[in-house]
């Protein structure tokens, strides 16, 4: 990648308590990433293997008392380049033995105020969000092109009403929102989830950000609704070309608008490269989770082919008992004699096998 990071992202941990078994659950746990200027980022796993929690420590939105995130979020925009995790280290005393959290000291009133103060100016402003349920996130009972233009007068310097408001419709008819002027008055609470989720992303996208993070953004709509939302993405990236960070578990999404991807599985990442690498039935080098991944696709061809669908046998890994090993190795159908020591007592690093390629398995290290 020869574009400058905005956003580069150093071993990330964010570990919740659990007062019930009384121990971590490793939510993400030691990620590393980073997002080239103008890129679309796609990060893909199964259910439960960490990314909205990534996202959502992206965004400092991770819940207070048990939430402990360290590691290093850089960001790197036209206005601003600052560790987002920074002074946290300073509301949190962490005691560790042999590589395991034994103790955590939060002090959570002072975390979260540090937290609000080095977020201010950039959650809505640089770093705009959208998420699964659109109607959620809107006020159901204010016209959306008022919510809308509210928040350009918030996040941009347009503070006059009138020019906010034109700059609202400006966006509403980029999200090809049919009838934009008169869309504008409409309440959320009587419009469909497409037309929700055009409108947050005509939202997120009026501030100009330096990076916007799309968590599961097709997820919960029907499948023609889905199909347009797409449409209406690969769309905007091309003619606003904003960096995205874009959250799915469905692979043909993330292959119709990612430049790169990353595999997410227990927390961590276990492959990143380039989609046409990475997502390519042809392409033979890949995680065998990957592999597994792209199997379990719901095509015509295998269910007419074997009769069933394939999912990926044995259950997502419980991220309280990290294994020793791989963490797919109770899963992996690839292991060989050779390296199956290995696979069960030595985590494999994230290694580069070719040009902007990395993976971690031991089937590739020989
Ligand atoms: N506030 C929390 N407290 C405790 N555990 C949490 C909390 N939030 C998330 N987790 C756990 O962290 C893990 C990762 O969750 P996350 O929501 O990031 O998964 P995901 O990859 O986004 O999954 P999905 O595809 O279902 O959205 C899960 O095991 C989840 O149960
Ligand atoms: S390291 Fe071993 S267990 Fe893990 S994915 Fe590779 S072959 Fe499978
Ligand atoms: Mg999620």
């Amino acid at each position: 990648m020869n574009s400058r990071p905005v956003l580069k992202i150093e071993n990330l941990r964010t570990f919740f308590y659990s007062k019930g078994k009384r121990a971590f659950v490793r939510s993400v746990d030691g990620v590393n990433l980073r997002i080239g200027k103008g890129e679309t980022l796609g990060i893909v796993g199964e259910s439960g293997s960490g990314k909205s929690v990534t996202a959502l420590s992206i965004m400092g939105l991770v819940p207070g008392e048990p939430g402990v995130i360290i590691g290093k979020i850089g960001l790197k925009t036209d206005n601003i380049q600052k560790n987002l995790l920074q002074d946290l280290r300073d509301y949190v005393k962490i005691n560790m033995s042999t590589g395991r959290i034994m103790e955590v000291y939060k002090d959570n009133v002072g975390w979260q105020k540090n937290v609000d103060r080095v977020m201010q100016g950039i959650r809505g402003t640089e770093i705009a969000m959208i998420f699964q349920n659109p109607k959620l996130a809107l006020n159901p009972f204010i016209p959306i092109g008022k919510q809308i233009t509210e928040s350009i007068r918030i996040n941009t310097p347009i503070k006059k009403r009138s020019q906010a408001r034109e700059r609202a419709m400006y966006w509403l008819a980029k999200v090809k929102m049919d009838s934009p002027r008169l869309r504008y008055y409409n309440n959320p609470y009587g419009l469909s989830g497409g037309m929700c989720q055009r409108a947050m992303i005509a939202m997120a996208l009026s501030s100009d950000p330096s990076l916007l993070i799309a968590d599961e953004p097709t997820t919960g709509l029907d499948a023609t609704i889905q199909s347009k939302i797409v449409d209406l993405l690969a769309d905007l990236k091309s003619s606003v070309g904003v960096t995205t960070m874009l959250i799915s578990h469905d692979i043909n999404v993330i292959k119709a608008l990612s430049d790169n991807v990353a595999v997410m599985y227990g927390g961590t990442l276990l492959e990143h490269g380039p989609v046409g690498i990475i997502l390519s039935a042809e392409h033979q080098a890949k995680h065998p989770y990957t592999a597994a991944l792209l199997e379990s696709i719901p095509r015509e061809k295998h269910i007419r082919e074997k009769g069933y669908l394939q999912a990926i046998k044995g259950d997502v890994l419980d991220t309280i008992n990290i294994p020793l090993g791989c963490r797919f190795y109770s899963r992996c159908d690839k292991v060989t004699e050779k390296i199956q020591e290995k696979c069960d007592n030595h985590e494999p690093d994230l290694r580069e096998i070719s040009s902007g390629h990395s993976l971690r398995c031991w089937l590739y290290y020989e």
